[in-house]
């Protein structure tokens, strides 16, 4: 482990409305250099998450938020966010149509002449030509915007989030910013992530999109019902199946919370994946799970079986029921 400060780490956050808790002790370590995935279904917290690290919403009290290693005091402000590196891209990207490329960089930042408060065009426009030059984006800063395409978009509403990051520092959060682009185009604003993060500057990726999160990132978070389902796991060691089943697994494991558990008996829920197609024999001493119950998960589209397991040696040879029963436990083989 590297003896760096993470660029952003927070712990700890609870966050209640009213008598609704949508965040419940969530963390989120995102380091310099990487792209970080944010992963959850609808209205699991990702946006209130985001929301609070930025200074739109103040979390529960108990909260511990590091950028670069110095602690924000709660809540935060967004100046004091802004001027700690942190940017944000919202889904609906916020650009203006009927201005040019330039000033959509330069919103919210426009440089002014000393003298007379106006803004200087010129530096504007210096400003607008490094940010994209930087970025490698190959757009006339004095096009309008109504005029470029969906990818085009997207790498405006980039290009003004990293108008202020110094130069490797910085990270920048893009809030299903990435939900109007396929194929291709979203391909090129991965490039352009990799391109960031590539001299250092971090960036958090916040989609549903399970596949695109697995095809760009180093690393992911998963959220399910405002908890964490997965802590900063590298993406490398996740196939989009384990991650799927990952989610499934959290998405089930409240719907069993009310299955006993046997005393003297270590029990875990596990999915079984894929269910098997033909009737299992046990060999010798092989370890059985007991399925209590089969349900159909929304996030695999599949049927799963969980098991409430019993680890226990069967009798060799014995022949599994392996259609999925309601009620009667049955034993699969478990795939670990
Ligand atoms: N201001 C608010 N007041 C009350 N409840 C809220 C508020 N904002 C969000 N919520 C609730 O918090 C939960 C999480 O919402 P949030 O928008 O953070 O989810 P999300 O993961 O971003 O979802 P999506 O994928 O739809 O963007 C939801 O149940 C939502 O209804
Ligand atoms: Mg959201």
């Amino acid at each position: 482990m590297s003896a760096d400060p993470a660029r952003l780490e927070v712990r700890a956050l609870n966050k209640t409305f009213g008598s609704v808790q949508v965040l419940t002790d969530v963390e989120l370590t995102v380091a310099a250099g990487e792209v970080h995935g944010l992963a959850g279904q609808n209205g699991s917290g990702k946006s209130t998450l985001i929301k609070i690290l930025t200074g739109l919403y103040p979390p529960d009290p108990g909260a511990d938020y590091h950028v670069d290693g110095r602690a924000m005091r709660l809540p935060v402000r967004w100046p004091e966010v802004h001027a700690a590196g942190i940017s944000v891209v919202h889904q609906d990207l916020g650009l203006l149509d009927q201005l040019t490329v330039a000033e959509n960089i330069c919103i919210g930042g426009f440089p002014t002449s000393r003298v007379l408060g106006r803004i200087d065009r010129n530096r504007r426009d210096r400003l607008a030509t490094r940010t994209l030059e930087r970025l490698g984006v190959e757009l006339d800063p004095a096009t309008l915007v109504a005029s470029l395409n969906a990818p085009e978009r997207a790498e405006i509403a980039i290009a003004r989030a990293m108008r202020d990051h110094a130069p490797g520092g910085g990270l920048i959060i893009l809030d299903e910013s990435t939900r109007a682009l396929s194929g291709d185009d979203l391909t090129r604003i991965h490039t352009m992530l990799r391109r960031i993060t590539a001299d250092g500057s971090a960036a958090l990726l916040i989609s549903h999109n399970l596949a695109e999160l697995m095809a760009v990132t180093d690393r992911l978070t998963i959220l399910r019902d405002g908890r964490l389902a997965g802590a900063g796991l590298r993406t490398a060691d996740l196939s989009e199946e384990e991650a799927k089943a990952k989610k499934a697994q959290e998405e089930l494991r409240n719907a069993y919370k009310e299955t006993p558990r046997e005393p003297g008996r270590r029990s875990e829920l596990m999915p079984i994946l894929p269910p098997p197609a033909s009737t299992p024999v046990l060999a010798d001493g092989q370890e059985v799970g007991f399925i209590t119950r089969s349900a159909f998960s929304p996030a695999m589209n599949a049927p799963i079986a969980f098991a409430y397991l019993r680890r226990e040696k069967s009798a060799p040879g014995t022949a599994l029921e392996t259609s999925f029963g309601s009620g009667a436990p049955i034993a699969l083989p478990i795939a670990r």
